[in-house]
């Protein structure tokens, strides 16, 4: 009720703030009746969202195809205009001052690209093979810029907190609930297709698991939050993407409490980040245009902070991004607890660290257990690598349990196991690669958790090399 409220109140006002033009103003492939914006500097890409299947691949297209093959794709003027784009100043292709569109606001620019023209480029795109295909990644140039901007602004951030506190925490997923010993078994009798990296042999790896809350403050568990689950797998043979810890025998893999993600792209993290320093994470999602409100990112935040978990022990995580599985495929991942089973919701005598409380309760009382879950793409148009945002239907392609993790019985509330806590570090691009990260997130994680890490257990004088066993 309440999203189709929205919805209608988001058609009032986009009927307000545009104007039509009229067909004489209208290159002639546009004069359709169908709305367009014939003229440069528009507002948005014409409902085509940046990172998408579709969105990939117009870029793709008028980025890579001949010259002759878009003006066969876009007639008239606005192929042209897009032909004189791409030449650059010089007005010559082939020379130093190409112009390659890297969003599609750029091309979106461009003189009489409209609606129109978006979908003549996604078609002939797709017809001539200009679309990415299962486990394909999409790299926009230059996106190096944007990782290193939320790397730079991450470590500014756990440095000026570091100062006051005379430690340095993370800058997400700040406060651990603890952390547990655990074990993955590898699932019996898997299908050939499932035997991949980590869940190629039969067998049951050592592994510690960091429960905690996503903020990048240490605040109350009371506070709306998204909630993390990262597991660090020991004694995995083989070598290891990032270079520093090729050698390393462990194996990391990163969860939420959310099966999407709230940002579509490292850009969208960077203004999410500088809202919420700024005590206004709100205006990141809806702002004074309503043409640029984000409901499905906002709609995602509030599907993983709303949760109210009564004991993390006892909730489904997500990878919420993808990860190549093996060669030529991608999955997504999930834990979930081995009867089915999440427990929401509050009694409301909570205090300020209840869940670090109830996992304490639990595993005084019994082991945690959960299933390890992928799913593989299927479909790359409606299950997309670069677009985080979108979940992964179930019914086009159901989880498959690998594995299951145990958390046995124990105390790990003990000032030494919350020390080694604080100083390990998890990072998804700590892994063979068979499980390499894909998408445009994933790829600024590379960047960003390295740098963070490597800072706090600089500042902290931690231990930088990776555990080998359950000794403190
Ligand atoms: C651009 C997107 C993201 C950025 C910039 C980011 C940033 C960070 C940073 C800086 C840390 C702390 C690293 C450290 O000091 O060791 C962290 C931790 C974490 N992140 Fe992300 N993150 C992003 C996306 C995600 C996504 C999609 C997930 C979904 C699984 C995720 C899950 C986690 C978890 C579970 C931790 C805690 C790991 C631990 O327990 O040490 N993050 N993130």
């Amino acid at each position: 009720m309440k999203k189709l409220f929205l919805v209608s109140v988001l058609g009032v006002l986009c009927a307000c703030t545009e104007s039509e033009p009229t067909s004489e103003q209208l290159p002639p492939d546009e004069q359709q009746g169908d709305f367009v914006e014939a003229q440069g500097g528009k507002a948005d890409a014409n409902g085509v969202e940046e990172a998408s299947y579709e969105g990939i691949c117009v870029l793709n297209y008028v980025n890579r195809a001949d010259e002759s093959a878009i003006l066969d794709a876009v007639h008239d003027w606005p192929g042209e205009a897009i032909i004189k784009a791409r030449r650059g100043a010089d007005g010559a292709f082939g020379t130093a001052d190409d112009v390659t569109f890297e969003t599609l606001e750029q091309l979106d620019d461009v003189d009489w690209v409209g609606r129109i023209t978006f979908g003549q480029l996604k078609r002939s795109a797709q017809e001539s093979g200009f679309c990415v295909g299962i486990a394909e990644e999409y790299l926009i140039p230059g996106e190096e810029d944007a990782f290193f901007t939320i790397a730079d602004r991450a470590v500014e951030e756990v440095e000026k907190k570091a100062a006051e506190n005379g430690i340095a925490h993370r800058d997400a997923h700040a406060k651990a609930h603890g952390c547990v010993q655990a074990s993955l078994k590898v699932e019996e009798g898997l299908a050939p297709e499932y035997r991949v990296g980590v869940f190629a042999q039969e067998r049951t790896y050592p592994a510690w698991v960091r429960l905690s809350n996503g903020a990048f403050a240490i605040q109350s568990d009371l506070v709306k939050d998204v909630r993390g689950f990262a597991v660090k797998v020991m004694d995995v043979p083989g070598k290891k993407v990032l270079e520093h810890k090729q050698d390393a025998r462990t194996q990391d893999f990163l969860f939420i409490n959310s099966p999407t993600m709230f940002v579509r792209t490292p850009e969208d993290y960077i203004e999410f980040a500088s809202k919420t320093f700024d005590g206004n994470p709100v205006s990141f999602f809806l702002s004074l245009d309503p043409r640029e409100w984000k409901i499905r990112e906002l709609t995602n935040l509030l599907g993983a902070v709303t949760q109210e978990p009564m004991n993390p022990l006892r909730s489904r995580y997500w990878s919420t991004t993808p990860y190549a599985w093996g060669e030529g495929a991608a999955v997504k991942y999930s834990v979930i607890p081995c009867d089915g089973e999440t427990l929401d919701g509050r009694l409301g005598d909570e205090g300020e660290s209840y869940l670090r409380d109830a996992m304490q309760v639990h595993l005084s009382q019994t082991d945690a257990c959960f299933e390890f879950l992928v799913q593989r793409q299927v479909d790359p148009e409606h299950m997309p690598v670069e677009d985080a945002t979108l979940e992964w239907s179930e019914e086009l392609s159901p989880f498959v349990k690998v594995a299951t993790l145990t958390v046995p019985m124990q105390d790990f509330a003990t000032p030494e196991q919350d020390a080694l806590c604080e100083n390990l570090a998890f990072n998804p691009w700590h892994t063979l690669s068979e499980h390499k990260p894909l998408g445009n997130i994933n790829r600024a994680r590379r960047v960003v958790y390295d740098m963070v890490s490597t800072y706090r257990r600089t500042f902290n004088e931690a231990k930088m090399d990776e555990p080998d066993g359950f000794e403190l």
